[in-house]
């Protein structure tokens, strides 16, 4: 069910949806699209991780994982975009290092997220003549919920990968999205960036820190 939660229709209007539910994704967007006139930016954001092996894994664990981390975006871009293509816009996707550098039971979850790169470039290509631009960011570690584990009971041994020796603060994927969306990456579409401190740059992580 589509449910508003804001009285002030001018300016703001919230909704609650589950991205894996195509029917409230297509009615709470025409919704807004019909309010505004227009929508500029589509952050696809919303996602869940649950671990799991693939021996054991669920049809239920496995079909959240894919609705809600890659079906979810397919349903919410393709609503969105008929009320992008008239000025323009941007769709930034939300990855993760989980796609291109995996842990075991991270299978279901990171293949949905790998799929969110491939996406990445299929639309910037489709949507380019709209001036629509498609870009996406993969975290590693942000302070967020989803990462209170790892950041309470795990903190040392997860910082001891990353060579800027720090977790990810939601103002790192702020300033990223900002960028996306501003003019001055006018002329940057399709790419995937890792909002990760580095993990992936190499093999000895924090050689130069002197521990
Ligand atoms: N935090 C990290 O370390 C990390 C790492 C890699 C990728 N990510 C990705 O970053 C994005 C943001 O996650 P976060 O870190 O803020 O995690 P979070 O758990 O704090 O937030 C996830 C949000 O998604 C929403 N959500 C979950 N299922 C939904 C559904 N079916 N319909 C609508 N909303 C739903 C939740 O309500 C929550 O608000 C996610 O796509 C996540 O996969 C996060």
């Amino acid at each position: 069910m589509v449910e508003e939660v804001k009285p002030d229709r001018e300016r703001f209007a919230t909704y609650t949806v589950d991205v894996s539910d195509s029917g409230q994704v297509t009615s709470a967007i025409e919704d807004i699209g019909k309010r505004f006139g227009k929508i500029d930016i589509l952050i696809n954001n919303a996602g869940v991780l649950h671990k799991g092996m693939i021996e054991t894994s669920t049809d239920t664990h496995m079909q959240l994982m894919v609705n809600v981390n890659l079906m979810g975006p397919m349903y919410c871009t393709r609503a969105a975009v008929p009320y992008m293509k008239e000025k323009g816009g941007n769709i930034i996707n939300v990855a993760s290092i989980l796609a291109t550098f995996p842990n075991t039971g991270s299978g279901a979850y990171g293949a949905a997220k790998a799929g969110m790169i491939v996406l990445t470039r299929v639309w910037a290509a489709e949507l380019a003549p709209y001036n629509i631009r498609v870009n996406c960011y993969a975290p590693g570690v942000l302070n967020t919920p989803m990462a209170e584990d790892v950041i309470k009971n795990r903190a040392e041994s997860k910082l001891c990968q990353i060579p800027l020796r720090r977790f990810g603060e939601t103002d790192d994927a702020f300033n990223l999205v900002s960028f996306f969306c501003s003019e001055e990456a006018g002329y940057i579409t399709g790419q995937t960036i890792g909002l990760d401190g580095g993990i992936w740059a190499t093999q000895t992580p924090t050689a130069a820190w002197k521990l």
